[in-house]
């Protein structure tokens, strides 16, 4: 497995590629679990060599505590990658990525000021902006990210589709922990207690996908979610959403069934997790 920390190296070591290969990339911030490695073997399937990036991107967290706090753990990612046959990963410094702080900036509409982006504005506009850049700079056919992001995903595909970008997106299955737990960088910040306690956010969005596939009123299933995570003790709810899609804004009643993905938020023990499903897996 090639390390590269420069974009001169990555790019003259990637242009033997270029005309006769396959190029997949995952991009990442580290912290890799069984989730991004299942991105890594969906790139092994699809492409001829896969470029995983590790770069924590301050420009797309708008709480600079959080920015601090996001586990770093260069040498433990690089030991996943290379056992899982990664052929090459970029893992530049903050500097050889933004030499100066950025005047370009990516604002991707409506669609980032729904869900995710209410709770943590600028947010998306700092995932295009570095999306973007690694696309530039890697030049993929395909690029891989998790369903876990649901919302990202689809303002990456809005990125992908305006910009017009020469690549296909794939997005891959949620990995998850036996209790239903969405495999994510935080998880690493609970505590078992706390693990077993965010089991709930699988289940109440397993629990709605059943309501809404036989009612497609939301607001007895959003009522019913709320009530669940009243009794819990450490978790507390900070959104329930039912969503179309194509723009993220919360639904009253299902129209569109393939279109449709059930989302939430909580935070426990001062962590943040997300989760969704689509309607119809
Ligand atoms: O999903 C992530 O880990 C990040 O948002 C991404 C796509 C690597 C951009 O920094």
């Amino acid at each position: 497995m090639k390390v590269f920390n420069t974009i001169q190296d990555l790019r003259a070591y990637l242009s033997d590629f270029r005309n006769n290969s396959k190029i997949g990339l995952v991009p990442t911030m580290g912290a890799l679990h069984q989730g991004h490695i299942s991105l890594v073997n969906e790139s092994k399937k699809q492409a001829d060599i896969t470029v995983a990036t590790i770069f924590v991107n301050p420009t797309q967290f708008n709480n600079p505590e959080d920015l601090e706090k996001y586990p770093r753990t260069l040498k433990g990612d690089l030991e996943k990658l290379q056992a899982a046959n990664c052929d090459v990963v970029f893992a530049p410094e903050t500097k050889e990525v933004y030499p100066n702080k950025p005047e370009v900036s990516i604002n991707l509409g409506a669609i980032t000021k729904e869900l995710e982006g209410k709770f943590r504005p600028g947010h998306f506009d700092g995932v295009g902006l570095v999306v973007s850049k690694l696309f530039h700079i890697v030049q993929p056919d395909l690029a891989f990210f998790g369903q876990k992001d649901l919302q990202q995903f689809f303002v990456i595909k809005k990125l992908v589709d305006e910009l017009n970008f020469p690549l296909q997106l794939q997005m891959v299955p949620t990995e998850r922990e036996l209790n239903g737990l969405a495999m994510s960088s935080r998880n690493m910040r609970l505590s078992e207690t706390e693990k077993e306690e965010a089991g709930l956010l699988y289940e109440s969005l397993k629990e709605a996908q059943k309501s809404l596939l036989s009612s497609p009123s939301t607001l007895t299933v959003k009522a019913t979610i709320e009530e669940l995570f009243k009794k819990s003790e450490r978790l507390s709810l900070e959104y329930f959403e039912v969503v179309n899609t194509s723009d993220f804004k919360p639904l009253q009643v299902v129209t569109e069934k393939e279109k449709t993905a059930l989302c939430i938020a909580a935070e426990i023990g001062g962590v943040r997790l997300i989760d969704n499903l689509l309607l119809i897996s």
